[in-house]
C-alpha cells in the first residue's frame, strides 16, 4: 500500500464560529496544526504518495502549510470537495489518484499516539490481504461507528447507535483494497443524506473481506472536532512532549526517522525554520 489520503474537508460545525475563517484540520493541537497528526500517520505507514481533500476555499491554505510534501520526502497532492457528501467521497474523488493501488484513508481531525504504533501500521501494510480498520475501546461509543463483535469475529458496524453495542469505536483510520472505489460509488446516500463510511464496512463484512486491530490500552486514540476535544488532545499532546523533551507528529523528525530525507536535507531545513524551540529541537534530533 503506497497510497494514502486524508480528509480534511467538512463544515466543522461543532466548531463554529471559528470555522467560519479557518478550517478546522488547520486549527492548532499544542504546537502544531492538527493535520500534521494524519500526515505524520500515514508517513509512519510509509506511506509517501498522499492526496489531501479540502474545500475550495481551504486549498491555499493547505498548499501554504504542506506544499507538495518534497521538503519531507514524499509527493502531497490535492483535491476539492465541496460538499461534504460523506467520507466514502474521498474514493470516488481520489480515484485517478488511487489507479489501481490498494489505499489508505485517514481523516483529518483523527490523532493516534502510542507505542510500536509505526510497527503495528507498517507490519499490517507489509501483509496486506484483506482490508483493515482499527477499534479503540472507549467510554462514549454512541458518537461513533460501533463494532459488534461475537467471539472475536466482526458481525457489523452502527453508525453512531441509540442503544449499547460494545465499547468498540471504529477510528477513522481505514486500510482498503482497491475494491472500494467501486463499493463507494455503489452507495446511496444515508437517512443524514451522506455516503457513509459504516455502509463500505458492513459490505466488505457480508463478504467476509474486512479485518480489525484492536488498539490496547497502552494507546491513545481523539478526535478533535469539538472545542472540549481540541483543548483535551493539545493538553494530552503538552503533557507527553515536556515531560519526554520528544515531539508528537513532528513531520521533519519523522521524515528522517523514515530515511525519506537524509542529515543533509534534515539541517537544510533546519535553517529555514524561525523558530528557535522548534529548530532546536531538531537539531537535537540530528545529533542523536
Ligand atoms: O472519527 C471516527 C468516526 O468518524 C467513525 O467512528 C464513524 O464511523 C465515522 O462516520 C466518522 O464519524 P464522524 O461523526 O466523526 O464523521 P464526520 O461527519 O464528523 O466526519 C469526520 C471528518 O471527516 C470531519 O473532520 C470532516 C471530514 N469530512 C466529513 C464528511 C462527511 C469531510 O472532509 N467530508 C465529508 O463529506
Amino acid at each position: 500500500m503506497k497510497k494514502g489520503i486524508i480528509l480534511a474537508g467538512g463544515l466543522g460545525k461543532r466548531l463554529w464560529p471559528i470555522t467560519t475563517s479557518i478550517s478546522k484540520q488547520l486549527l492548532p493541537v499544542f504546537d502544531k496544526p492538527l493535520i500534521y497528526y494524519s500526515l505524520t500517520t500515514l508517513m509512519l505507514s510509509n506511506i509517501r504518495e498522499i492526496l489531501i481533500i479540502t474545500k475550495e476555499k481551504d486549498q491555499e491554505s493547505y498548499k501554504n502549510l504542506l506544499s507538495d510534501g518534497s521538503q519531507w520526502g514524499i509527493s502531497i497532492s490535492y483535491k476539492i470537495q465541496n460538499q461534504p457528501r460523506g467520507i466514502p467521497e474521498a474514493f470516488i474523488l481520489g480515484e485517478e489518484f488511487i489507479g489501481d493501488a490498494n489505499v489508505a484513508l485517514i481523516l483529518g481531525d483523527n490523532i493516534f499516539y502510542g507505542s510500536s504504533f509505526s510497527n503495528i501500521l507498517q507490519r499490517t501494510i507489509s501483509n496486506f490481504n484483506k482490508s483493515t480498520i482499527f477499534l479503540f475501546s472507549i467510554n462514549n461509543p454512541a458518537e461513533y461507528g460501533v463494532a459488534e463483535l461475537k467471539e472475536e469475529k466482526l458481525v457489523r458496524i452502527i453508525e453512531k447507535p441509540n442503544t449499547f453495542i460494545s465499547n468498540w469505536a471504529v477510528t477513522g483510520l481505514y486500510f482498503y483494497s482497491n475494491e472500494v472505489i467501486d463499493i463507494a460509488k455503489s452507495l446511496k446516500p444515508s437517512k443524514r443524506n451522506e455516503l457513509e463510511i459504516t455502509d463500505i464496512n458492513n459490505y466488505l463484512i457480508n463478504s467476509n473481506k474486512l479485518e480489525f486491530i484492536k488498539l490496547n490500552r497502552g494507546f491513545t486514540w481523539m478526535d478533535a472536532g469539538n472545542s472540549k476535544s481540541l483543548l483535551e488532545a493539545s493538553h494530552f499532546v503538552q503533557t507527553i512532549e515536556e515531560r519526554q523533551g520528544l515531539k508528537i507528529s513532528c513531520p521533519e523528525e519523522i521524515a528522517y526517522r523514515m530515511n525519506f530525507i537524509d542529515k543533509k536535507q534534515l539541517e537544510n531545513l533546519i535553517d529555514k525554520i524561525d523558530h528557535l524551540e522548534y529548530s532546536n529541537y531538531l537539531k537535537k534530533i540530528v545529533k542523536l
